[in-house]
């Protein structure tokens, strides 16, 4: 069953109606406003002096909107969709403001930010309707980050852990892998207890159809949300798209339950944002924004968190994504939201470039939360990786032109491309704890040191069967405990020299 977006923005606004129907409104039901001009997906109204900020409208034409900009006696309202208002309607507060419908019911949904269904699967049934502006818990209602939050990107989980209730900006240029990387973490959540809500704000159809693609073919798209506001849709969906999706996760979070929230991307979404402040005529500030870019982010993403266990203990943890020109992570947006996270994984066009991907600049980026909630295996063989790692970049980059190395160097840099080419992954293939564990395993005891280079990739692709044969015992260990006793290294170690003793050329030319 299909419903128009027109039908199902009046169920909306008569349900958002009815359920304030025996609210004492303010301001007064019978306090009339009128359009003083329109356009553009805004327009100013007059006469509806107590509305405060954020409040519901409705046009006489049919229309709705939320005030966005208050003056002494005007007020700049935001559309909810492209309707044609024109000046010298009628305008009338609705008493609320803008809601979006929460629960069990939007999973697996495609819907927009005011929670109408974009997919064929009919009305949704909400447990209630949120306003998609809430504050975030305050300190006391907040615990320390302390579980983990497995994205299945070896890199991310070796270097950058994320924990549940962290705020991580994922920024890079265009067509750098951001998306990529928010992606798999979603996809690696069908084996965890993590709700998935993936915001798209203006991005083109076809890019998240293909996000809702892959979840659905790799991931569990019953347990993710997707709120989307395309490029096309008015800029006032657009804005309201990153509130709705956190509101949605909140839901969750405030049962004890854990979400994820994927915003793509924050950049577009400041540029929305100024659109709708110069159009209001405010005042604008560095690259045209207005002051309050920075706080209607920080607002957004202090509501991740990790509440206390008097509040059940439920997580909500974000993953911003933000789009930078040319690497310039000192312009106003990406230097606002790498203040406001706790971490940023920097995306690199020339790493990118060069084929390697994910392409994550290791010397820029940093979690500065999740590193406690990393699983003790992972802490223990990784904790030389990013020094190693570094240093031959260094090392690689100095001797380029060299012609005689001494042995110590050589065997570095051997070890270093090793790194790199473990770290190398595909997409859509996150892997468990136990198999990142294997890999870098192999990678700390130097088990890869004599394989050629171009046998990696066949190690990778066939190390997850090998282990499942020869020691599941161990991986599910690995798994359930997250630590690696000395009897279950050996085995593992054991086992990983002889699946690189097949893969070792001398060695199959001798067998054959
Ligand atoms: N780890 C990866 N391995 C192979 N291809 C990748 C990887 N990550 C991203 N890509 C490809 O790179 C392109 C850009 O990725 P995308 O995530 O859309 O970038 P962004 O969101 O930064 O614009 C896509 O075609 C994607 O399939
Ligand atoms: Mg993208």
């Amino acid at each position: 069953m299909t419903i128009t977006l027109r039908e199902s923005l009046d169920l909306w606004l008569k349900a958002a109606e009815a359920r304030l129907a025996d609210v004492v409104l303010a301001p007064p039901p019978d306090q009339i406003g009128v359009v003083e001009q329109a356009g553009d997906g805004i327009a100013f109204v007059r006469g509806l002096p107590d509305l405060p900020l954020g409040a519901l409208m409705r046009f006489e034409s049919g229309a709705s909107g939320f005030a966005h900009a208050l003056d002494e006696d005007l007020i700049g309202c935001v559309l909810l969709d492209f309707d044609p208002v024109k000046a010298g309607e009628q305008v009338r507060g609705l008493g609320g403001v803008v809601t979006t419908p929460v629960g069990e019911a939007l999973l697996g949904r495609i819907v927009d930010p005011l929670g109408r269904p974009l997919d064929e699967h009919g009305p949704i049934a909400a447990v209630r309707y949120d306003p998609v502006e809430r504050a975030a818990p305050g300190i006391i209602e907040r615990d320390l980050v302390t579980q983990p939050l497995q994205t299945g990107i070896k890199l991310v989980d070796a270097l950058f852990a994320l924990g549940r209730g962290q705020r991580e900006l994922i920024i890079g240029d265009r067509e750098t892998g951001k998306t990529a990387i928010a992606v798999d973490a979603i996809i690696n959540q069908r084996n965890s207890d993590v709700i998935c809500i993936y915001v798209a704000v203006g991005q083109k159809s076809s890019t998240v159809r293909q996000v809702i693609d892959a979840v659905a073919a790799h991931g569990d798209p019953q347990r993710c949300i997707f709120v989307v506001a395309g490029p096309s849709t008015a800029p006032g969906l657009q804005w309201l798209a990153p509130y709705a999706g956190f509101a949605m996760a909140e839901y969750f979070r405030d049962q004890g339950g854990h979400a994820l929230v994927v915003v793509d991307d924050l950049s577009k979404h400041a540029a929305t944002h100024r659109e709708l402040s110069l159009l209001m005529r405010q005042p604008s500030g560095r690259e045209a924004y207005p002051g309050d870019v920075f706080h209607i982010h920080a607002r957004l993403l202090e509501r991740a968190a990790k509440l206390s266990a008097a509040l059940g203990g439920g997580t909500l943890t974000a993953l911003p994504i933000a789009q930078t020109e040319a690497g310039n992570l000192s312009a106003y947006i990406p230097t606002n939201l790498i203040s406001i996270t706790d971490g940023q994984i920097v995306l690199s066009a020339k790493l990118f470039g060069e084929g390697q991907k994910p392409a994550v600049d290791i010397g820029l980026s940093v979690s500065r939360v999740g590193g406690k909630t990393q699983a003790p295996v992972l802490r223990e063989l990784a904790e030389t990786l990013r020094l190693d790692y570094a240093q031959f970049l260094e090392l690689e980059l100095f001797t380029r032109f060299s012609t005689t190395l001494d042995p110590r160097t050589q065997a570095q840099i051997e070890h270093g491309r090793r790194i790199r080419a473990v770290l190398t992954q595909a997409q859509y293939a996150p892997l468990s704890l136990a198999h990142e564990a294997a890999e870098l395993l192999a990678l700390h005891d130097g088990l890869l040191d004599g394989l050629p280079l171009d046998r990696i990739e066949a190690f990778k692709h066939q190390l997850p069967a090998w282990l499942e044969q020869s020691c599941k015992g161990v991986l599910d260990r690995i798994e359930a405990e997250r630590t690696l006793d000395p009897s279950d290294r050996d085995r593992l170690r054991a086992a990983i020299e002889d699946l690189v003793k097949t893969l070792t050329p001398s060695a199959s030319q001798a067998s054959a």
